[in-house]
């Protein structure tokens, strides 16, 4: 059982089937960063493996699913190289199937225990559209590939609140079940919701789309009692604030921040004293005497001279670019992370790639870790940021897979990919 509000979510779990001669459709999220056409193996390459060798080894027929990247991005490759991982990690072959050859044929001859990895679901066009169940289980390859299979197990929180076709397709026609790696982010959201004060949530990060939205419904939902928010989610709010920026107003330009300044505003006058934003920051100094031609860009790029500075919020509009939350921020932050039962991280606190601009990602995760309380960080680039901090993911309550996927549960909106997993009456 898991879930709150929207669903009290009676799943099952694969382990609680039988798996033998079965031909399974496991979903699994082992979109991962490529760094010069290398794929980097992630956490989700790991965890997600297990669940293959586990299926592969009660006997089943493991077909596996996973998208990569999204159209126009560079990242949007096959899954070729995932499948040579995946090999390496499970120490059995891995067959590696494109759309385009007979994989009605292929799924056919499979043999107990045989693994084949379907490339990149995103190459099916049907695949991201945002559709019910039932009209997914009519698109072409989701009719193709449903009457080989006996059940389907859902095995990634980080793409259940897309109802895309492999995350809900084959709902209609077999049994959906939850993967290990699944049960174990629903474990911890479940512990979470057991918690009924105290709860912070830590957010920052540059992907803004429904992130306001997302906030109000924790906030509205009590999922979370208090938010302090950094990055340039934070700096949206002390627009909503009337903050001037200055040199970084080009920027908000092009997110598009008008468009999200009304919502803002009504959540800050909403929760007043719920809402903790930064009082100051750190920017970037090129050549660190100030002149106008000392701003640099804000990207992880910024030259590498470029000098840490500290203003408070009350200094602003300024000619150079923030890159960072300030010491006091970072202090204030601290103090509300020790005061509370749970905290949920996501998203880094500013440039966190470049050294000089980490330092309030680096004290905000320390401190998480090292405070007594039942702590959830999630977001993509997570486990990098951990590493890069020396820290561990033990060091934490729970490490998630999953992002927006994540804010979207606590923010009580449902997710379709967990709906497709209520047993059915
Ligand atoms: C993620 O990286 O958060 C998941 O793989 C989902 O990817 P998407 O946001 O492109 O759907």
């Amino acid at each position: 059982m898991a879930g709150r509000g929207w669903i009290q979510l009676a799943y099952k779990s694969m382990f609680d089937c039988k798996l033998k001669d079965k031909t399974v459709f496991l979903r699994v999220d082992i979109n991962s960063s490529v760094v010069e056409g290398r794929v980097v193996i992630s956490s989700r390459i790991r965890e997600h493996a297990k669940t293959i060798y586990a299926l592969s080894e009660e006997g089943a027929k493991v077909v596996v699913l996973s998208h990569q990247g999204r159209p126009g991005e560079e990242e949007f490759i096959g899954l070729k190289r995932h499948a040579d991982h995946i090999k390496k990690f499970i120490g059995r072959p891995v067959r590696f199937v494109k759309w385009d050859e007979d994989y009605v044929s292929i799924i056919k001859a499979m043999k107990d225990g045989e693994v084949v990895l379907m490339d990149n679901t995103r190459f099916q066009k049907e695949e991201q559209e945002d559709k019910t169940p039932e009209e997914h289980a009519k698109d072409d390859f989701i009719m193709k590939l449903a009457p080989l299979g006996q059940l389907f197990v859902q095995d990634a929180l980080s793409v259940c609140h897309r109802p895309h076709a492999t995350v809900v397709g084959f709902r209609p026609s077999m049994e959906c079940v939850a993967g290990p790696v699944l049960k174990k982010e629903l474990d911890a959201l479940e512990k979470l919701e057991k918690i009924p004060k105290g709860k912070l949530v830590v957010l920052g990060g540059a992907k803004l789309s429904d992130s306001v939205s997302i906030l109000r419904g924790m906030l509205d939902s009590g999922m979370c009692n208090k938010a302090c928010i950094g990055g340039l989610f934070g700096e949206l709010f002390l627009k909503a604030k009337g903050v001037d920026f200055g040199a970084k107003e080009k920027l908000f330009a092009e997110k598009k921040f008008d468009k999200m300044l009304p919502d803002a505003k009504r959540i800050l006058e909403k929760y007043p004293s719920r809402i903790i934003l930064p009082v100051d920051l750190a920017v970037a100094v090129q050549n660190g005497n100030g002149d106008s031609n000392g701003a640099a860009k804000f990207n992880a790029a910024c030259p590498p001279k470029a000098k840490r500075k500290e203003i408070k919020v009350q200094e602003l509009p300024c000619q150079f670019i923030t890159m960072d939350i300030g010491t006091e921020t970072t202090e204030i932050f601290k103090k509300e992370i020790r005061a509370s039962e749970v905290v949920v991280f996501n998203g880094p606190m500013g440039v966190y790639e470049q050294p000089k601009f980490s330092i309030g990602t680096k004290k905000i995760l320390e401190a998480i870790a090292f405070h007594r309380c039942f702590s959830i960080i999630g977001g993509g680039d997570t486990e990098r940021a951990l590493t890069s901090f020396g820290l561990v993911p033990q060091d934490f309550g729970h490490v998630s897979l999953a992002g927006k996927a994540l804010l979207q549960y606590l923010s009580a909106e449902p997710l379709p990919g967990l709906k497709i997993l209520e047993k059915k009456k």
